[in-house]
């Protein structure tokens, strides 16, 4: 960590979230996830904030980011993708890290198909932010460090 850096804060991103920008751009929109990455940045570094940013698709990968964020980050924010809806062992990895975590869902999951509108994550998340596109990576960013304080 630099003089000038307050600390690190580790955004997420689960499975297909890598073809963003090709995916269903009618519900996900025309911006990669470079796109995305330099969005979180840009937030980031107007508090002094450094961000590491992973993409996944594997559920065991994106929880080893979890737990080695533990002691290496003020908080995640994280779009799970799919495993939203079905991933009770990403769920454990964030409560067990007891670090501060912002859901972010591109899309409005409330309303689309049942399925997406429950989520795992959401019961051991800090905040939630669904449907606002990929300015929602920025909201949560900004909650985030509204969170940890600056
Ligand atoms: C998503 C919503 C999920 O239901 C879906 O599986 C995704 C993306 C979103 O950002 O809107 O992959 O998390």
């Amino acid at each position: 960590m630099s003089e000038t850096t307050t600390g690190s804060i580790l955004v997420l991103n689960g499975p297909n979230l890598n073809l963003l920008g090709i995916r269903e751009p009618q519900t996900y929109g025309r911006e990669t996830l470079a796109d995305v990455e330099a969005l979180c940045r840009t937030a980031a570094a107007k508090a002094g904030y450094e961000v590491e940013f992973l993409q996944s698709n594997h559920e065991g990968v994106l929880i080893d980011a979890i737990h080695a964020a533990r002691t290496t980050m003020v908080g995640i924010v994280i779009n799970p993708g799919a495993f939203t809806h079905t991933s009770v062992a990403l769920a454990d990895a964030v409560s067990g890290v007891q670090l501060p975590v912002i859901e972010v869902h591109i899309s409005n999951v409330h309303q689309r198909e049942a399925f997406r509108h429950h989520s795992y994550i959401s019961a051991v998340a800090a905040s939630v932010i669904v449907g606002a596109g990929t300015n929602g990576y920025v909201l949560g960013v900004e909650q985030l460090i509204h969170l940890v304080g600056r």
